[in-house]
């Protein structure tokens, strides 16, 4: 009986030696390095993704409520905008985003005005810093799904602070896709002109990116 034992456990520890020597890499991968799917639920819904503030960051619009006339934004006020990297490469490839590619528009408040324009006074100078979170929206394209709105279907999870909806219905052409198809058609329906990694493919080399 002990004899067997010892034979078994020298054997578990050949195979853990082998493992070793052969590098054998048993650690699960990452949850960010798998592509992200967008999730509908069986009313047609998109569910919030997560995990996108480790997306490729490509700019931050910003429109504080302060300049606008009535004093509130539609979008208050920094709009973050995450893409996935391997979305992000294929459109320094080919000007066109993949199939599936998932666009995140998180927004932010402004830091604590303390100036009637919305701004504040830090050591770097007068300006605009980011606040507390406040909303996301989200475009998806899927030529199946969002035949209708040139390929992309739009997304409002709230434009408020948190906690924000679970789950968003596609919003009304009038209400998003409308404005985007009026303005953007040409490039895929995205404001690639407000992020200049995107639009300023000159200035990316691969090494920035890696
Ligand atoms: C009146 C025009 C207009 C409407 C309506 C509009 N958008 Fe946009 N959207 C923009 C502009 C301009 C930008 C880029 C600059 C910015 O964010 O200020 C943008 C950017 C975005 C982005 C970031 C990716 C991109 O396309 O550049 C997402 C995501 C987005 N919008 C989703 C939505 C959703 C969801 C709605 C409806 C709730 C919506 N938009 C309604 C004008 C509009």
């Amino acid at each position: 009986m002990k004899k067997y034992l010892l034979a078994i456990i020298g054997g578990l520890g050949l195979v853990a030696a082998i493992s070793l020597l052969l590098n054998i890499n048993t650690r699960p991968i990452a949850a960010q390095d798998k592509p992200f799917t967008a999730q509908f639920d069986s009313d047609g819904k998109l569910k919030r993704p997560t995990g996108y503030r480790a997306w490729v960051f490509v700019g931050a619009p910003l429109t504080p409520n302060a300049l606008q006339l009535g004093g509130k934004a539609n979008f208050p006020e920094y709009h973050h905008v995450y893409i996935e990297k391997r979305n992000v490469d294929a459109y320094l490839k080919t000007g066109e985003f993949p199939e599936g590619t998932v666009i995140v528009k998180e927004l932010t408040r402004v830091l604590n005005p303390t100036f009637p324009d919305g701004s504040r006074t830090e050591p770097s100078g007068r300006g605009y810093f980011n606040g507390e979170y406040n909303g996301m929206d989200v475009t998806v394209k899927d030529s199946k799904r969002f035949a209708q709105t040139n390929n992309w279907g739009f997304f409002n999870f709230g434009h408020h602070a948190w906690p924000l909806e679970e789950s968003s219905k596609e919003a009304s052409v009038s209400e998003c896709a409308g404005c985007h198809i009026a303005n953007v058609a040409q490039t895929d329906m995205t404001w690639i002109q407000f992020y200049p990694l995107l639009r300023d493919k000159e200035h990316v080399s691969g090494s920035q990116l890696q």
